[in-house]
């Protein structure tokens, strides 16, 4: 079991630190071991137990799970759309990789920019500068497409640090697709025509309006590609994916398809559905950058790809309302599940709802940030990490600037909820006193309360 650091107080150590000015305390670092290896810890490892302790629990693999259900009507969905010669899937199948990933493999594999707004320490969960738990599990598909597979899905849980309420968790799950098309398969009835431009040129600055900031870029189209090729490939892949959000929500879904940009992708796409009236996106998708497929030794093909997260779509499809109940054990959450039965007989409902209790979390802040500045991602992280599931949402309900003492204050509101039973007030009291603490101990801050 790993303590966590809160609670181990050597006596000893917290006197020579606080009461002796000669004796410094040796500052030895612990590596940081995860799934039982070492990690160096260095300057951007901002990996803790509470979410470590959501690794390897496979909730995705696990029977009547409704991530465990979709997942296998998408993995279904594929195998029916795209079968080989001989009548056996195409795809392969590959949900067992490690979310443990290098930066290369999430970002530069993926020809993500250095100042990409993606790469910041407060998005993501780092064991240190090389190691990162994946953000998305397109990280893997350099990789695969390097080892030989050419039409495969990709799934399993991503790690992001982002905000808290009913539709963000830190830890959630995607599927990721490639398939790669070759010349005589995309212009079976037209031999004549070509995937690539003559003379065409690949990794040069030019190639595509590339836009760093994530703005939306022109929907146009690689210049290393016919456009018969792109509309094709474009085609196929809007038409398997509409099947697919036909085959969850059935016939009458509406949808629409938007522009987007993705980096390793041009063009570039999103679907969304409409959804309690509003569009919702599901899923990101587009054309392969070409340089990816050059680097992983395919030459004769032009490919698409997309990723789609399970988590809406379960709470969609059955009417789950908040995102921790993926995580329950409770036998009341997961009876309500079974393959065996139709989406209607599936539909949530609550086991009991129990109270929510919120309370907020005022500090002035130190010279060090402005109102602007101070990094809430890193505060939701710590809130999360301190509080746990417990936490339901939490939200800023005040800035302001005291202008007589110059001095900047935030107010968060933490409405803790228990999915299964009532809290009582002295236990929600001690995890805001400790959420308090770290709050007060990682951000320097001055509570106001
Ligand atoms: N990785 C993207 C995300 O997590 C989604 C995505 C977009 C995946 C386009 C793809 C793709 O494979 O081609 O938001």
């Amino acid at each position: 079991m790993i303590l966590r650091r809160v609670f181990i107080v050597n006596p000893a150590l917290l006197k020579c630190r606080y009461f002796s000015s000669t004796a410094k305390p040796l500052k030895v670092q612990e590596p940081l071991i995860v799934n039982n290896a070492k990690y160096k810890r260095d300057d951007w490892t901002n990996l803790k137990p509470r979410i470590q302790s959501y690794m390897n629990r496979n909730i995705y693999l696990q029977d009547h799970h409704p991530l465990s259900i979709i997942r296998k009507k998408i993995v279904d969905h594929f195998y029916k759309s795209f079968v080989t010669n001989r009548g056996s899937p195409l795809f392969s199948v590959v949900d067992n990789l490690s979310p443990i990933v290098t930066l290369e493999q999430n970002f530069d594999s993926l020809l993500i920019p250095a100042n990409h707004v993606s790469r910041k320490k407060t998005d993501s969960f780092y064991l240190n500068r090389n190691f990162m738990l994946r953000a998305h599990c397109t990280a893997h598909q350099l990789d695969l497409l390097k080892s030989g597979l050419d039409n495969f899905l990709v799934i399993g849980d991503v790690y992001r640090r982002d905000e808290i309420d009913s539709t963000h968790f830190p830890v959630f799950h995607q599927v990721d697709a490639v398939r790669t098309i070759r010349r005589d398969k995309l212009f079976a009835n037209h031999e004549d025509l070509e995937i690539f431009e003559p003379n065409y040129v690949t990794n040069s600055e030019s190639i595509i309006t590339n836009d760093a900031n994530g703005k939306v870029a022109e929907a146009g189209k690689q210049p290393c590609h016919t456009l018969e090729a792109v509309k094709l490939a474009e085609h196929e892949l809007k038409t398997v994916l509409v099947g697919l959000v036909k085959h969850l929500f059935g016939d009458k879904i509406k949808y629409r398809w938007v522009d987007a940009y993705f980096p390793f992708t041009q063009p570039s796409f999103e679907l969304e559905i409409w959804y309690n009236n509003q569009w919702l996106e599901v899923l990101g998708a587009g054309i392969i950058r070409n340089e990816i497929l050059e680097k992983s030794g395919i030459s004769n093909s032009i490919g698409w790809a997309f990723g789609i997260g399970l988590e809406r779509l379960a709470m969609i499809l059955y009417n789950i309302p908040d995102i921790r109940l993926f995580w329950s054990t409770d036998s009341g959450f997961l009876s309500q599940f079974d393959e065996s039965r139709t989406t209607a007989e599936m539909q949530y409902k609550p086991v009991s709802k129990y109270n929510q209790c919120y309370m907020d979390v005022s500090f002035w802040l130190p010279d060090t940030y402005t109102l602007d500045n101070f990094p809430v991602n890193s505060f939701y992280a710590l809130v999360r990490e301190a509080g746990g599931d417990l936490v339901e949402q939490v939200k800023i309900i005040d800035r302001f600037f005291h202008s007589k003492e110059k001095k900047n204050s935030l107010c968060f509101r933490i409405i803790y909820r228990h999915m299964e039973r009532d809290l009582t007030k002295d236990e929600v009291n001690v995890v805001h006193g400790q959420i308090r603490d770290e709050v007060k101990k990682e951000f320097n801050v001055t509570h106001r309360i």
